[in-house]
């Protein structure tokens, strides 16, 4: 047989003829991340030194939040917060009573954003979000007026987009991520944009912080948990921000606020580097999306994305074999037709003959006739995909964590790390991985000091703590 395959291999038309198939990389072998890889990733400190030290120092932006301090329990009054970082947004009302009573109340209102608003104009989007606003204020009782005492209403927003900021409560939008494009808004202050549309609706509102996600979370984290230095946004989008000392921040110029640290939002949804394990089906989905060569790291990780790697996995094999039977591939072709809590319903399919798995497929990609072994091929895609995913959000905890010297053998320190998003609250197979990898990275003994804390929301009420510490009305 052996000669038989050498034969054919030279092309000599034996029996056996040894087809050159031109695959020449299993997807499997590209996607893979072995610790060495996630060290590369991990390495991203460097990129990171680079973006503190100028704007623009790096793909990694690590922007200046203007935060120096994070909440400490002693915030008091009634703040309202505005979280819009998806196609929902969120309104809320928070009481805050001081150290003892904590956040006595808390009202939320959600909201979705009609699909035409992501990508028109800055003017729509932002009346749209005033007008939301200003009804979920005209709703309130009038217990409200009595709490606020005749001060103005003061906001925390909360825009999960990259900005640069210029103050606290002012930055201007560099570019819109997660698939928002309204082309307008970019260049502009967000905060001016919201302003006005809120002057059009009447609605008197002093907007006292503009925030990250990533730091939101990070403040919420912190306001229940001082050990908490890193949040992190695994959701629609991915992001984290941590608080960096201010004297290692050069593009702050000498200008050290006095607690001696600044929260940094570093965006590293933006990462790029030749280590990242970027298959065909990633460079397609890069390719066709909102914003090419943008958000590889993110493109890899986050919740929006993917749903939509696994499906072009599964269209390549439909188009190449016929193990989905006769299949008609219009949906199977349809950007974003499979969405990632669809793998995370395939992925922890228990059911003896994964029912759920055939459920999805055939509703979602009109894939209707599969055996046993298929599904389970299925299941075994999107493992591959989310195991990629949550190494590599595991490997740029790490980053951050080197970058501070934390989670080293000699550190004993404990480090929190505050994490929001579906992602990591709903997908339980993705969240047991980035804890393992944790602990694969940092090791055994370093990582007993090292807590991952859901933190439920935080966007919102970390917007509300952090207009607290910035109102006008404090002393
Ligand atoms: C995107 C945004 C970033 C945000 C993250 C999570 O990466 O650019 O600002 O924090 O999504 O929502």
């Amino acid at each position: 047989m052996e000669e038989e395959m050498r034969a054919g291999l030279r092309g000599e038309g034996g029996k056996i003829e040894m087809i050159v198939s031109y695959v020449d990389d299993l997807p499997n072998g590209h996607c893979a991340t072995p610790a060495a890889k996630l060290d590369g990733v991990a390495a991203a400190t460097e990129e990171m030194k680079a973006g503190l030290q100028e704007e623009g120092g790096s793909k990694i932006k690590m922007i200046v939040s203007y935060i120096d301090n994070l909440p400490n329990g002693s915030e008091e009054g009634l703040f309202y917060a505005l979280d819009l970082g998806g196609t929902n947004f969120r309104v809320l009302r928070v009481q805050l009573a001081g150290k003892d009573k904590r956040v006595a109340n808390l009202e939320s209102r959600e909201v979705s954003i009609p699909p035409h608003l992501i990508t028109g104009s800055s003017a729509d989007l932002f009346g749209f979000i005033a007008s939301a606003l200003a009804n979920f204020v005209a709703d309130e009782g009038p217990q409200n007026k009595v709490v606020l005492g005749g001060k103005q209403r003061e906001l925390g927003f909360t825009f999960s987009f990259p900005v640069r900021q210029t103050s606290v409560a002012s930055g201007t939008l560099i570019k819109w991520t997660k698939e928002f494009a309204v082309d307008d808004a970019v260049g502009e202050d967000v905060v001016a944009e919201l302003k006005t549309a809120m002057e059009k609706q009447g609605l008197d509102m002093r907007v006292s912080a503009l925030i990250n996600d990533t730091v939101g979370t990070l403040a919420a984290g912190s306001y229940n948990d001082e050990d908490i230095v890193i949040g992190v946004i695994l959701g629609t989008g991915s992001n984290a921000a941590y608080v960096e000392k201010a004297n290692a921040i050069p593009k702050l110029n000498g200008e050290l606020p006095e607690s001696g640290n600044m929260v940094i939002n570093t965006e590293w949804g933006n990462f790029n580097s030749p280590c990242l394990p970027i298959t065909e089906y990633d460079q397609a989905l890069d390719d066709e999306s909102v914003n090419p060569r943008g958000q590889i790291f993110e493109k890899l990780i986050s919740g929006l994305y993917l749903g939509d790697i696994v499906r072009r996995v599964l269209l390549k094999i439909a188009m190449q074999c016929s193990i989905f039977g006769d299949v008609d591939s219009t949906k199977l072709r349809s950007h974003f037709v499979l969405r990632t809590p669809d793998v995370s319903a395939m992925h922890h399919d228990e059911t003896p003959d994964l029912t759920i798995v055939a459920e999805k497929l055939a509703a979602n990609l009109k894939i209707a006739d599969t055996s046993f072994e298929t599904r389970k091929m299925v299941v075994e895609i999107c493992d591959i995909v989310t195991t990629r995913s949550a190494r590599l959000a595991a490997a740029g905890i790490v980053g951050i964590m080197r970058k501070i010297g934390r989670g080293t053998p000699g550190d004993k320190r404990k480090t929190g790390i505050a994490i929001d998003g579906g992602l990591f609250e709903h997908y339980g197979k993705f969240r047991q991985c980035l804890e393992s990898t944790l602990v694969e990275l940092l090791g055994e003994e370093a990582s007993k000091s090292v807590s991952v804390n859901l933190t439920k929301d935080g966007s919102g009420l970390g917007a509300a703590l952090i207009a607290a510490a910035h109102s006008q009305y404090a002393n």
